[in-house]
């Protein structure tokens, strides 16, 4: 076991964990943030996808050691602080593109981050940006409606953190 600190979500946390433990795990388990989803487990999915240091990863691969020192964001430090949703959370509702929902925090942590780096995205953009996030339920049209909305906000002078 080994003693890891880093920051959660705007706040220093610590844990005692075994240094391979999957951050997902660690996540729901020892801190109750339940949004991040396991899926598949093996990378291929991307519902477990939270940033680490503002870059999209997938949580059931990262090793809980590797949190040490680094800022972690889940899906439930997105919102403000007054619980007003970050733009990207209130384009995914206004354009419907949750169903069953369990891809959603996946989905919306990947596009935080590829809206930092992309602020206008193509729509070819858009769509390659989940590729490596998979939907059930939508036949991502919707999803990609809801990235472009976002993206759109965002790119005019908007800002993030949903105030
Ligand atoms: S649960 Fe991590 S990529 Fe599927
Ligand atoms: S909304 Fe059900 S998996 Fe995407």
């Amino acid at each position: 076991m080994i003693e890891i600190r880093f920051t959660l979500n705007g706040q220093p946390v610590s844990a005692r964990v075994a240094p391979a433990l999957p951050a997902l795990t660690l996540l729901r388990d020892s801190f109750g943030l339940t949004g991040t989803k396991p899926g598949c487990g093996e990378g291929e999915c991307g519902a477990c996808t939270i940033l680490l240091d503002g870059r999209a990863v997938n949580s059931c691969l990262l090793p809980s050691a590797l949190l040490d020192g680094r800022e972690v964001l889940t899906i439930e430090g997105l919102e403000s602080p007054s619980g007003t949703l970050h733009p990207v959370q209130r384009a995914f509702v206004e354009a419907g593109a949750v169903q069953c929902g369990f891809c959603t925090p996946g989905m919306i942590m990947r596009t935080v981050a590829f809206l930092r780096e992309r602020s206008h995205p193509s729509d070819d953009e858009i769509a390659r940006s989940i590729e490596g996030n998979l939907c059930r339920c939508t036949g991502y049209v919707k999803i990609q409606q809801a990235i472009r909305a976002a993206a759109d906000e965002l790119g005019v002078g908007g800002t993030e953190g949903g105030s």
